[in-house]
This record gives structure tokens, sequence and C-alpha cells, in this order.
């Protein structure tokens, strides 16, 4: 097996709508080694895959999220957007994509978008959901929102996480500490030698995205990236298997 594990983000995006089923399946056909999704609350409290917080951009409905409750979401349209051949795709909830990712050998990267200020318990609902598909050994929780990651840890010491960030921070370790995460999950454009050795002498595994350029992909293989978030899983697998094998 490959050191390098790659993520589907918003499953193989690339190739299927984002974070629609169709986008999942073909994560797994890809073989990829896990997916990637973001998660949101409906009206009345429902984990709905979707990047945005708004649907205007991914179906062909408009404004927020959480001002619909999941039977109005599910009329929606969130393939057409993307390719005529997709028209029809629903919005999943988490419980589905679980339901079909428990009977898979992948694991899941689930990002919390937003947080409890503006989710309140997403938290609490994020790991029942994970627990009921026994899927808690075999996932990650990502978050942009740090208070959010150190509250799934006050829940469930055992749940891995990630810490999403985007800018350079200087010597990530220090911090991930305080947050008690298990990976850092730095835009990619961050990384250097000195990063990633840092972050390996303290224990945490670096799963980096958006990873989209091939070079890039064989650069990040090369230096043994824990991880590569990409819309293109066919891609960095075929990377990485030729650089680690
Ligand atoms: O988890 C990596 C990546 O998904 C973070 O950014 O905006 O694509 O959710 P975004
Ligand atoms: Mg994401």
């Amino acid at each position: 097996m490959n050191f390098t594990r790659v993520q589907a983000h918003r499953g193989a995006s690339g190739y299927a709508p984002e974070n629609t089923m169709a986008a999942f399946k073909k994560a797994v056909d890809m073989k990829a080694d896990g997916i990637e999704l973001d998660v949101h609350l409906s009206k009345d409290g429902h984990l709905i895959v979707m990047h945005d917080e708004t649907l205007n951009r991914t179906s062909n409905g408009k404004g927020l999220i959480a001002s619909y409750t999941l039977e109005e979401l599910k009329t929606l349209d969130a393939g057409s957007w993307f390719g005529k051949e997709f028209k029809g795709e629903k919005i999943p909830t988490l419980n589905e994509v679980l339901e079909f990712i428990c009977k898979t050998e992948l694991f899941i990267n689930v990002e919390i978008k937003a947080g409890y200020r503006i989710y309140p318990n997403i938290e609490e609902k994020v790991l029942a959901c994970l627990q009921k598909y026994n899927m808690l050994d075999r996932c990650i929780i990502s978050s942009f929102d740090h208070y959010s990651l150190f509250r799934v840890k006050e829940l469930n010491s055992n749940v891995k996480t990630g810490l999403l960030y985007g800018a350079s921070l200087y010597e990530p370790w220090e911090y991930a500490k305080s947050v008690k995460v298990n990976a850092l999950h730095p835009l990619y454009l961050t990384l250097d030698k000195h990063f990633i050795e840092g972050a390996y002498a303290h224990n945490l595994d670096i799963n980096t995205y958006t990873v989209n350029d091939e070079k890039v992909m064989g650069e990040l293989a090369a230096a043994r990236i824990s991880g590569i978030i990409t819309n293109y899983p066919d891609k960095a697998k075929k990377i990485v298997s030729e650089i680690q094998e």
C-alpha cells in the first residue's frame, strides 16, 4: 500500500457534480482512499452535504440551506449545473452518503462548515451519524472553525480531527496542540520541507488541499505527504503509485 492517501474532494468533483452521490460513486470507482465532503444543517436540523452555505451555485435553488427543510431541499436538482447527464441528481444528506460509504473500504473526511455558532450542536449530530454507520474509526473531522474541532474532541477524544487553514502559520504544530487535532489540513501553497518535517516531528499528519496539478501531486508524493485532497483522485492515485511503489 502507498504511503500517501488520496481523498476525493467533494467526491470526484472534477468528473461529476460536487458533493452528490454521483461524485462519491465515481470516487469509489476511481479507487480513492477516502472522500471529503462538507456539511451544513437544514432548517429542521438535518445534516446536508453541500459546499456553499447557499443553494445558488450548485443547485436550482436560491438562498440559504438553513432556510429550507430537508423535504424542500430534496425537490432541488443538484446535477444540471454541472452537465445535463446529471439532471435530477439530489442534494444528499450525510446519512445517505454514510449508508453508501460504510459498505466500501473508503474513509470519510467530514468538513463541518461554519460550526456551532451558526449551526448549534452540529458536532453532536455529525458524531452520532458516524456512530450510526460504524464509521467513527474510519473518519476524520475537519473544519476552518477551530472551536468546532475543539468541541468534537470534548465530545469524543478518540475521533481524529484535522485543522483546516489557508495562511502560512508560524509553527502550526504548537497551535495544533492547543486545539488537540491529529492532523494539519493546510492549503498546499503553504507547504515546504521545513513545514513537513516539523509536522511529522510532532506526530501530525498532513492532508493538503486542493491539489489538482499533476506536477504538484508528484512533488507531494515524493515528499511522502500523508494525504492529497483532490478533485481528480484517479490522477493522484496513478502518480502516487508510480512514485511510491
Ligand atoms: O478539506 C479541504 C477543502 O475542502 C477545504 O476547502 O472550501 O473546498 O471546503 P473547501
Ligand atoms: Mg471542504
